[in-house]
């Protein structure tokens, strides 16, 4: 299955939202700030602070990363959100979203890449991901969202 990766544009959002809206582990919440990074994002791409790539099919949307320098660090970055379109899971989109983004982030000096999730059972796709791709547990905050829901924060040296 041809997957192209590329940097996102203003025409991305609708079919993104309806992305986030389709993930079953994004409360509406979840959903209300990831579209708020991608309006930062669109309105000033560089001063956002926010890099953003779209994974195509068939020339359609079928996912994305969003990711930035953790702000006050030299060389550590943050993995902020990442899906793929439910319906094209487990189809390698994720992996090349995340290597692409790693690319990058280690052509602008990055060190290490962080990525905070949640123990709740609707993230253990995302964390047997994250550790199928080189990431490692590094910490766990208990009751950090709620109470026993865990952050749990996973990081690559790159
Ligand atoms: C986590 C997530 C982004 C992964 O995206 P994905 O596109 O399904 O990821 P991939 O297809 O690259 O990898 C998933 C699995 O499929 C396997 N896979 C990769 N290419 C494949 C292919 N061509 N055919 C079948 N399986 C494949 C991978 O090996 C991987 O298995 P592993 O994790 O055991 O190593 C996706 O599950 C998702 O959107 N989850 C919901 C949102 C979410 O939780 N985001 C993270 C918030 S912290």
């Amino acid at each position: 299955m041809p997957v192209q990766i590329r940097t996102m544009r203003a025409a991305d959002r609708p079919a993104i939202a309806e992305i986030l809206k389709k993930t079953e582990a994004f409360v509406p919440a979840d959903v209300e700030v990831a579209l708020e990074l991608i309006d930062c994002y669109l309105a000033d791409s560089t001063g956002s602070g926010y890099h953003f790539l779209v994974a195509d099919v068939n020339g359609q949307p079928a996912g994305y990363i969003c990711y930035g320098p953790t702000p006050l660090t030299q060389g550590t970055w943050d993995i902020y959100w990442i899906a793929t379109d439910p319906a094209q899971k487990g189809r390698g989109i994720g992996a090349r979203l995340l290597k692409s983004a790693e690319e990058n982030i280690r052509s602008a000096a990055g060190r290490q890449v962080l990525i905070e999730t949640s123990s709740n059972p609707l993230y253990l796709e995302a964390r047997r991901f994250y550790l199928g791709r080189g990431y490692i547990n590094i910490s766990s905050i208990p009751d950090f969202y709620s109470p026993g829901d865990n952050k749990i924060t996973f990081r690559k040296l790159i």
